[in-house]
């Protein structure tokens, strides 16, 4: 039985922030909460997030793991004096316990399982991750014996010159026996410069306590500074980056592309230069993206493009060309093989098959059957300064250029507008509307300049 314990008690000093260290941001999830992802895949008894500096914002923020637990450290003396707080919940506990630090975010279950595996097939009294980093400043250093057994961790700051010279790191991540565990944390003492109660000053009373290599480093960075959180957001994005050209998917400039590893892309879809898809995004299969957009929780069907444009909580249907310069949000529908061009804003609005508003328009609050035609320039007017009204728009309709529909609004199906009319009356089906003053042509007529 595994339970695991995440350390996320920490202020997070070196951020230099307000916010927990754990509830930044890395890619649209928070450190902590890509830990708890990680976590999942191996299906652990029990999961305590142990939180201390701005525990309720923490605990908030994770509402939505409804088999977290939650243990109070109040002050924040270290690792180890974290880890004492569990001494009460775990009591009669007879599994091991994976302890990871809430700072290393990239770690991959597959990791975490082979950690567990080396733990309990070699029978360890404790099994920790470990790497040997090129530059390992800052991270407490491992003395091992030939074997991988761990006699020592030393944290950076009590190193001495010689001991520096170790690269090989404690990652921050342990799997403990916990009967062992619970009966050695007693003994701590604040014995370092930082005067804190080490987690992992533990070693030193249990055996065997081996070490285990991570195969690629870039997995157990931790975050102390917002310049690591920036290195993590490289290497994360590298990795999503990696996952879907091995699958089919073009990406044209990399570098200049952002992908959340919440976003699915199908095979054959073309991400270009300066485009940034976030959050749970879907894109269907032949659909070209950018260059310079932005999808934000969109679904875009197959053989879409969308070019220089904004789309957020939409959903675009199969064949529809979007952009240059169309920006979509709040709940936009918009059927297949549409086209919505040049400057068009839809708020919240439906259109049906093959309907089309190619140049200049706002349409908000507004449902549009199938290949209607949106003049260029026309706009509902949906706000009367308190209230919202919908514009409803039936099948095969047409505005002219330049035409304001008042809502609320049903204009017919086969009904034209003509240009430039301000419709404040509903239009019944097969009809035109003309809503303008009529034109006035005075023969003869000239300007007197005397
Ligand atoms: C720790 C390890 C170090 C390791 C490194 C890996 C110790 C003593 N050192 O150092 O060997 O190389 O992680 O990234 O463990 N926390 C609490 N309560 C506390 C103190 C910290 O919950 O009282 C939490 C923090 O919120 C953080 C985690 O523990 O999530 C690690 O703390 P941090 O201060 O970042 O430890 P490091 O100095 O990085
Ligand atoms: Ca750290």
């Amino acid at each position: 039985m595994v339970a695991v314990a995440i350390l996320a008690a920490g202020r997070g000093t070196r951020m230099k922030s307000d916010l927990p260290k754990v509830l930044h941001s890395l890619g649209g999830r928070s450190l902590v909460e890509r830990i708890l992802h990680s976590v999942a895949a191996i299906a652990p008894a029990r999961q305590i997030a142990i939180v201390g500096y701005r525990g309720d914002l923490v605990k908030n923020a994770l509402q939505s793991f409804t088999s977290l637990e939650f243990v109070e450290q109040t002050q924040q003396l270290g690792t180890g004096h974290a880890i004492q707080q569990l001494l009460p919940h775990l009591e009669g506990f007879g599994g091991d316990l994976l302890v990871l630090n809430g700072d290393v975010p990239l770690l991959r279950p597959e990791t975490l399982k082979l950690l567990l595996d080396t733990h309990q097939q070699c029978g360890n009294s404790a099994t920790l991750l470990t790497a040997q980093l090129p530059h390992p400043k800052g991270y407490g250093r491992v003395f091992c014996d030939g074997q991988n057994i761990v006699k020592e961790i030393v944290e950076d700051r009590d190193c001495t010159a010689a001991q520096k010279q170790n690269r090989r790191i404690n990652a921050g991540v342990y799997c403990f026996r916990w009967s062992d565990l619970a009966q050695v944390l007693p003994q701590l003492q604040p014995n370092n410069d930082q005067e804190e109660y080490y987690l992992t000053d533990v070693v030193k009373f249990l055996n065997p306590v081996m070490a285990v290599d991570v195969e690629d480093e870039r997995e157990i960075l931790g975050i102390n500074d917002r310049k690591q959180l920036a290195t993590a957001y490289q290497i994360l994005q590298t990795r999503v980056k990696d996952n879907w050209m091995a699958a089919g998917v073009t990406l044209i400039d990399p570098d200049s592309i952002t992908i959340d590893d919440t976003v699915k892309l199908h095979p054959d879809v073309i991400v270009e230069p300066q485009t940034h898809l976030r959050g749970a995004t879907v894109i269907g299969a032949g659909s070209r993206i950018g260059p310079g957009s932005l999808i934000e929780n969109s679904q875009i069907g197959e053989n879409v493009k969308v070019l220089y444009s904004v789309v957020t909580d939409s959903v675009v249907q199969e064949g529809t060309k979007i952009g240059p310069y169309t920006h979509l949000r709040d709940r936009v529908q918009v059927g297949a093989k549409c086209r919505v061009g040049n400057f068009v804003e839809l708020k919240n609005a439906t259109l049906g098959d093959r309907t089309n508003a190619a140049h200049l328009s706002y349409l908000g609050d507004a449902t549009l059957g199938n290949q209607v035609n949106i003049g260029a320039g026309t706009i509902t007017a949906n706000y009367d300064g308190v209230k919202k009204h919908r514009t409803k728009i039936g099948d095969r309709t047409k505005t002219g250029s330049n035409s304001v529909l008042v809502a609320p609004l049903t204009l017919g199906e086969d009904v034209t507008v003509a240009a430039g009319s301000v419709v404040t009356e509903d239009v019944p089906d097969d009809s035109l509307a003309i809503a303008r003053a009529r034109q006035v042509v005075k023969k003869g007529w000239r300007l007197k300049t005397t």
